[in-house]
């Protein structure tokens, strides 16, 4: 017989009683014999269709009822056995484990509908994959310029690694990140953004969204207010979701966030979460005046600052603006930065810069996430700043996106005019448009997408029942000679 061939249990005798379901065999299947009948087992011994304490038909039996050879049988008895699906009893024979808990057998969707997850998990939205993930294209956000990056140079450093690899390397290590990257990091903070720390404040984290969230569970709980910008950045609102705290939107103005509004809205919220540097999305710089409110607010009601410089290295037209960190007497502040956008995101690299009395807080919390980071990336990752890497791609790279916004602005100007008011043009990788009342940006997101053009929403940055609608352009992964088709397509999408 060369077809499936089935053995009939329930024509065994009357022996077998409650063993009613088919092993089912196919000798021209490519899966070994053995493994269909563990298979066959082990699935009606799960869907409950075997119950504990039927007894199982012998060996020799299902080899011959089978016609097959005993040595297949024997195979996934024994597998059965060591796994306690079956239990044998001297003198009795083998018998569907005892021990197995009672499984009723109800249909899959039935099972499926009692799948009871945490609260936390629930406030999330949809998981969406963004949009860059799929395919490149013009005005996607938050894309660095990926075909500029020194790659043989990165690679050259991962392949000496490799060759000086030492044991230690291969051990857990401490949660804070390795030594001399969070020199390195410290030292680089300390010159070119005005951070006031030590390396023993640095802790490496896998980008700053690890580091969102680590601060958030170990400065706020469940039912905590903690402002946030308003148009901000939507993966801190899923942040404070999942950790069940409550949003308190503050609007952003041509100075940032207005602390004179979160105050009233929220006088005594846990924390503020800001980019002062380069707001997301609206690309404002947190005013002087702004800074010292914030700093002072935080200090009288004993609220924490999170601040997340993540792009600020590249300024058009101005200075680098120092962190609020480096303003706050207090320790207040805890400083976010990552280096997604000056090297590339699937790194996954950024840092925390931790006040001093929170160093051991923080890296208890950190040990319960992923207890420390990866040491090839870390290592890697100092020897291109210690050898000057870091630095020379950054200068590389500071007149090229400075030539692609400029020219992404004069075509906005020029194609578009009346249409859009432009904004926060001064710093990192992308500008906001705003558009004229009446339009919805998320409608002409989707019809420009089929298109292969990557507009944001600028309404998706809200929290409230009020936003603006325009988009977020990123011009980082844009290059200068495709921008004025890029606007043109656009203007046909919004005129
Ligand atoms: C406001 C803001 N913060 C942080 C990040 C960077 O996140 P990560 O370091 O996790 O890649 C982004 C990325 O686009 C961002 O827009």
């Amino acid at each position: 017989m060369t077809g499936p061939a089935e053995f009939c249990i329930t024509t065994l005798k009357s022996q077998f009683r409650g063993v009613s379901n088919l092993i089912t065999i196919d000798r021209r299947a490519s899966k070994p014999l053995y493994q269909q009948i563990y298979d066959s087992f082990r699935s009606r011994i799960i869907r409950g269709e075997l119950r504990a304490g039927d007894l199982v038909p012998s060996s020799r039996e299902l080899a011959r009822e089978s016609r097959i050879s005993r040595l297949p049988v024997l195979t996934a008895y024994a597998q059965l056995l060591a796994e306690g699906y079956f239990e044998s009893r001297v003198g009795a024979g083998t018998f569907i484990s005892s021990s197995l808990p009672s499984r009723s057998g109800s249909s899959p969707s039935v099972a499926r509908g009692q799948r009871l997850l945490s609260a936390q998990v629930a406030a999330l939205p949809k998981y969406e994959r963004p949009s860059w993930a799929e395919s490149l294209g013009p005005f996607q956000v938050g894309q660095p310029e990926l075909q500029k990056f020194p790659i043989e140079i990165w690679l050259k450093l991962i392949a000496r690694y490799s060759r000086r690899m030492r044991l230690k390397a291969l051990q857990y290590a401490d949660a804070m990140g390795l030594p001399e990257l969070r020199e390195a990091i410290a030292t680089y903070l300390r010159t070119s953004r005005g951070v006031r720390c030590e390396a023993q404040q640095i802790m490496v984290v896998s980008g700053s969204q690890q580091a969102l969230d680590l601060a958030t569970r170990v400065l706020l709980e469940a039912g905590r207010a903690a402002w946030v910008e308003e148009p901000g950045y939507w993966l801190v609102h899923h942040v404070l979701k999942a950790a069940r705290c409550r949003i308190v939107p503050v609007p952003v103005d041509e100075e940032g966030l207005s602390v004179t509004a979160g105050i009233r809205l929220n006088r005594n919220a846990r924390a503020a979460f800001v980019a002062p540097s380069h707001q997301y999305p609206l690309g404002v710089t947190m005013s002087a005046a702004r800074r010292l409110q914030l700093l002072e607010w935080a200090q009288r009601s004993r609220a924490w600052i999170i601040e997340d410089d993540y792009d600020s290295e590249y300024r058009y037209g101005s200075l680098p603006i120092a962190s609020l960190q480096g303003l706050d007497g207090n320790s207040r502040v805890i400083y976010i930065g990552t280096f997604s956008k000056v090297m590339f995101p699937s790194l996954r690299l950024g840092y925390l810069v931790i006040p001093v009395d929170l160093i051991e807080r923080f890296a208890a919390m950190r040990q319960v996430m992923d207890i420390c980071p990866t040491h090839i990336t870390q290592a890697v990752m100092s020897d291109f700043i210690r050898e000057g890497h870091f630095a020379r791609h950054v200068r590389r790279m500071r007149p090229i996106y400075a030539e692609r916004r400029r020219v992404l602005v004069a075509e906005l100007e020029r194609q578009l005019g009346d249409h859009v008011t432009i904004m926060g043009d001064q710093a990192g990788m992308h500008l906001a448009i705003f558009l004229t009342p009446g339009r919805d940006d998320r409608k002409i997101a989707v019809t420009a997408a089929r298109q292969s053009l990557w507009l944001s929403a600028l309404s998706s940055s809200y929290v409230g029942k009020k936003p603006r609608h325009g988009f977020v352009l990123g011009f980082g992964n844009t290059k200068a000679n495709d921008i004025p088709q890029a606007v043109w397509h656009l203007k046909k999408l919004i005129c």
